[in-house]
């Protein structure tokens, strides 16, 4: 286990943050901690090229799994991660609402 490292990336468009993402590089399991693209730049590819970035990152930080927590009721997220091969670990409920857990698992740096 190396020890965590926070990143943060923002894509800013038109002088504003169009999108951000916080990721917790680690090995083996890195943590995409939060994603999140403004309503107005939303269907455009941004999130699921934050998404391909925290996979990148994590393999050059040597982690071989990317884990997330999203909302089950956030259909958008659990449709973008399951288009990117993330698979069902567990179903929760915290503070109301249904939450999973959902997995990458990672190749090399040059691996899919
Ligand atoms: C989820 C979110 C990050 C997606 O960002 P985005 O830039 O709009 O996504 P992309 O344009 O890269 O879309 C990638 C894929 O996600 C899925 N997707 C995105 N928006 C969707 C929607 N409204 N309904 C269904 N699927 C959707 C599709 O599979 C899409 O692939 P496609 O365009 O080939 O159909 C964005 O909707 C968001 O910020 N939502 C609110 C915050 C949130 O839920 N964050 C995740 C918390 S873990």
């Amino acid at each position: 286990m190396t020890f965590p490292d926070w990143t943060a990336v923002v894509v800013e468009a038109d002088d504003a943050v169009a999108a951000a993402s916080v990721l917790l590089l680690a090995a083996p399991v890195s943590w995409l901690a939060s994603l999140a693209v403004h309503p107005q730049w939303r269907r455009r590819g941004l999130g699921r090229s934050l998404v391909r970035d925290a996979m990148t990152r994590s393999r050059v930080a040597s982690a071989r799994w990317l884990l997330l927590e999203v909302d089950r009721s956030h259909r958008a997220a659990v449709a973008l991660y399951r288009g990117e091969r993330f698979g069902l670990l567990r179903r929760f409920r915290e503070e109301g609402r249904w939450r999973q857990e959902m997995l990458r698992r990672l190749g090399g740096v040059c691996g899919t």
